[in-house]
């Protein structure tokens, strides 16, 4: 029995749709069942309520092979630092573990062994550290900036010809696109060999600057498209005066301090001499999902 996490996520959707086309026995848990697709209310075995609850996630892994597991990012006003954030969302799950040796596929953030700060991705570490601890067999998916941030630029991109963020222009900024995330989450979800604790990067095979993504996106637009750095400080500032909680004013400059100082080199990207995950490219991302956005 293999239990999905954020059956209607981004990544976590994306699970769904390749476990149910593999025939596998799933069960889910949502917040809102509501909002799941028909195909999967009367395929798979419902759990309703959310993740981070003792008695759902209890109820959910009874009997379970294999857990995909995904923290929901933390809230914009959220009151609590990203680290209480993912502890306090997985206590329960790694309390309800116990001896069961269920394998969980685990979302997390690439740059294990940077020593440093770095807000959202030493929370993510953190949550490794904390399922690592109960022994049960784990494979973290360590993955760097997602491609798909950028659709929340999609109105920039289209009306003022840039985006924007606190990224160096021109440090190369390891990204993925979740569509890999999901295919690598899926195939160790659907194999039941494994049974020990491991990481597992999954990257795009290109490692552009932000730069570089602007010249990319011009070429797939046929138009100019420019990159601007803001400060991180003026992110920091900006965050604050909207009312952003701690996880988010101070964990999200923290997180971008690292990735301008290198966070994932820290890490192996092929641990074991093992091939790397991930087959999109910035470029073939951008022609099949950031065009369409910016033209829809
Ligand atoms: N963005 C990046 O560049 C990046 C890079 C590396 C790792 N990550 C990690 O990737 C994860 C985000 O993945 P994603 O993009 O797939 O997330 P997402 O699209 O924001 O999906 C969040 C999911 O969590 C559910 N959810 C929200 N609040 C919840 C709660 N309180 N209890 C239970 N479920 C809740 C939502 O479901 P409903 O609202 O329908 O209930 C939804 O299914 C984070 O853990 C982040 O640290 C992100």
């Amino acid at each position: 029995m293999i239990v999905l996490t954020t059956p209607t996520g981004g990544i976590g959707r994306q699970v769904l749709d390749r476990v149910l086309n593999s025939g596998e026995a799933f069960r889910v848990i949502a917040r809102d069942p509501s909002r799941l697709p028909e195909e999967v209310r009367t395929r798979a075995e419902v759990v309703p309520g959310s993740h981070g609850d003792a008695e759902t996630i209890s109820k959910a892994l009874v009997g379970a092979d294999r857990l995909f597991w995904l923290v929901p990012p933390p809230g914009f006003a959220a009151p609590i630092g990203a680290v209480k954030h993912y502890l306090d969302f997985t206590g329960p799950l790694s309390r309800a573990l116990e001896d069961r040796g269920i394998g969980v596929v685990g979302v997390t953030s690439l740059g294990h062994g940077y020593q440093g700060r770095s807000g959202l991705l030493e929370a993510a570490f953190a949550m490794d550290a904390l399922i690592e601890g109960t022994g049960t067999p784990y494979r973290a998916l360590a993955l760097p900036f997602f491609m798909e941030n950028l659709l929340r630029q999609v109105e920039s991109i289209k009306e003022q010809g840039s985006f924007s963020m606190a990224n160096a222009a021109d440090r190369p900024l390891l990204t993925v696109a979740t569509r890999d995330a999901a295919t690598a989450a899926a195939g160790l979800l659907l194999d039941s060999s494994w049974s020990d604790q491991a990481r597992v990067p999954v990257v795009s095979p290109d490692n552009l600057t932000p730069n570089e993504m602007a010249a990319v996106i011009s070429d797939v637009l046929g138009r100019p498209i420019s990159y601007h750095q803001v400060p991180i400080e003026g992110l920091r500032a900006q965050m604050q005066q909207h009312g952003a909680g701690p996880a988010l004013a101070e964990g999200m400059p923290e997180m971008i301090e690292a990735q301008n100082d290198g966070i994932y080199d820290a890490e192996p990207l092929a641990p074991r001499g093992s091939k790397v995950a991930g087959e999109t490219s910035f470029r073939q991302w951008c022609v099949d999902t950031l065009e369409p956005a910016v033209r829809g």
